[in-house]
């Protein structure tokens, strides 16, 4: 792994929390995920199933998690299943765990060869009350394509069609939107490597220099930290480009004058950051564009100190929508009047700031979490207002990845420059 060996503690806490979700005399079954085909004989870069991961830290394809808190047979309660090496393995690709590396990794004892798993999983299914079997339940997912889970539950059904099949998916969100202090200190590990690339940005950004240029550079500092990379494409949107929110092409030369709009995080251990910065390319902003921004981080700092137990995402977007609809009149691009006349199902803000405020963030960008729940201590949110103004040929967004606690709200990217002074200092220091 780039990473070093995470916490044992965090995988078995994670299974404790789990067992006391789950109904009476049932057996959790867990894949790791699929090698995803790309062309002829290549494959995309792979990425362990993040729910695997959640109870094992197990970082290696083709292994099977089979937990069964209440098993009459007690050594079976944590069961893993892993691919033995051999000598062709070891030549083409490399170490593999051994069993004691295993159990080192995820504080699992019994870890067997996946090829003993049909006879005994078999024998542990038929002992169980409730089969819990993982699917992808999020909200924003959609694919024709098979995960090596989906194709588990179709064979699964086939070849044991009495038993009863509960979903994970649910627990799963449960679990996943409260960090632990392990996860949060990862996430914040992963933050400060983030903060590394954008400061080599405020170094680098001058007139002339290309979008793929300043992702070459974050992507630099993040393997040189070893973050596992990217957790997201990035998006360096210089002038207009920012107008198209998913713009991720990064291949415009930046010119006097622009802003450039920056949403770039690292991955590390598997933990996502995700950052927004807006910058100008000379080093200064217009008075325009500094009221735009200073408008984008007014709701901001309004929106993060939302983000405490008590409220749920939608009451939390509504407020927030009201202080960017106050800060729009404010730079003039909301008129008061029409505003109070607006039909409240689709306020005029809207033409401006389109997209959310705040998601999950944790094992995956957009972490797996309900979207109705209370916010409670220990979720991670980004905060993530954006100002985008086709007509005058700039978009803003500045987005920070915040911890809820019992007291102030925490910021993960506290340290990365923000202000326009902040910014606008770094850039003009030799
Ligand atoms: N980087 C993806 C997002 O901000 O949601
Ligand atoms: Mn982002
Ligand atoms: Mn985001």
């Amino acid at each position: 792994m780039k990473y070093d060996r995470i916490d044992q503690q965090l995988f078995i806490e994670n299974r404790k929390r789990l067992a006391a979700k789950l109904a009476p005399n049932s057996i959790v079954i867990l894949q790791s995920n699929d090698f995803m085909p790309r062309s002829a004989d290549g494959f995309h870069e792979w990425r362990q199933s993040p729910d695997l991961l959640y109870f094992s830290g197990i970082d290696q394809e083709e292994s099977v998690l089979v937990l069964f808190p209440d098993c009459v047979k007690e050594d079976f309660r944590e069961v893993l299943f892993v691919k033995k090496t051999n000598e062709y393995i070891k030549v083409w690709e490399g170490h593999k765990y051994t069993q004691a590396e295993a159990t080192e990794t995820s504080g699992i004892k019994k870890v067997l060869w996946l090829d003993s798993m049909p006879t005994i999983l078999n024998e542990l299914i038929n002992l169980a009350d409730h089969v819990y079997l993982n699917t992808n339940e999020h909200d924003r997912y959609s694919s024709p394509v098979m995960t090596r889970e989906d194709r588990y539950l179709t064979d699964f059904k086939r070849d044991y069609p009495a038993h009863s099949i509960k979903r994970l998916a649910p627990i799963m969100k449960d679990l996943r939107m409260i960090k632990q202090d392990i996860e949060i200190a990862l996430m914040q590990h992963a933050c400060n490597i983030t903060k590394a690339g954008f400061d080599r940005v405020l170094d680098v950004t001058k007139p002339g220099i290309w979008e793929y240029e300043i992702e070459a550079a974050i992507t630099h500092e993040f393997l040189c930290r070893r973050a596992t990379g990217h957790a997201y494409h990035p998006i360096i949107a210089t002038g207009d480009n920012a107008n198209i929110l998913h713009y991720n092409e990064n291949n415009t030369q930046c010119k006097a004058g622009e802003l450039i709009l920056m949403d770039f995080g690292c991955e590390y251990a598997n933990y996502a950051s995700d950052l927004s910065r807006t910058i100008p390319v000379s080093g200064r902003f217009t008075d325009r564009q500094r009221d735009v921004y200073n408008a984008c981080l007014n709701v901001q700092n309004a929106a993060i100190d939302m983000l405490r137990p008590g409220t749920n995402l939608d009451a939390y977007h509504k407020e927030v929508g009201k202080v960017m609809e106050s800060e729009l009149i404010n730079v003039g691009l909301l008129d008061r009047t029409e505003v109070s006349k607006q039909d409240p199902a689709r306020p005029l803000y809207k033409k401006y700031f389109m997209h959310g405020t705040s998601h999950h963030i944790g094992l995956d960008v957009h972490d797996v979490g309900h979207r109705y729940a209370t916010f409670e201590a220990g979720m991670v949110f980004t905060c993530e207002p954006g100002i985008y103004i086709s007509e005058e040929g700039f978009g803003i967004r500045i987005e920070d990845d915040i911890l809820i606690t019992d007291g102030a709200p925490r910021n993960l990217m506290a340290d990365i420059p923000k202000t326009v002074e902040a910014i606008e200092e770094k850039m003009n220091t030799a």
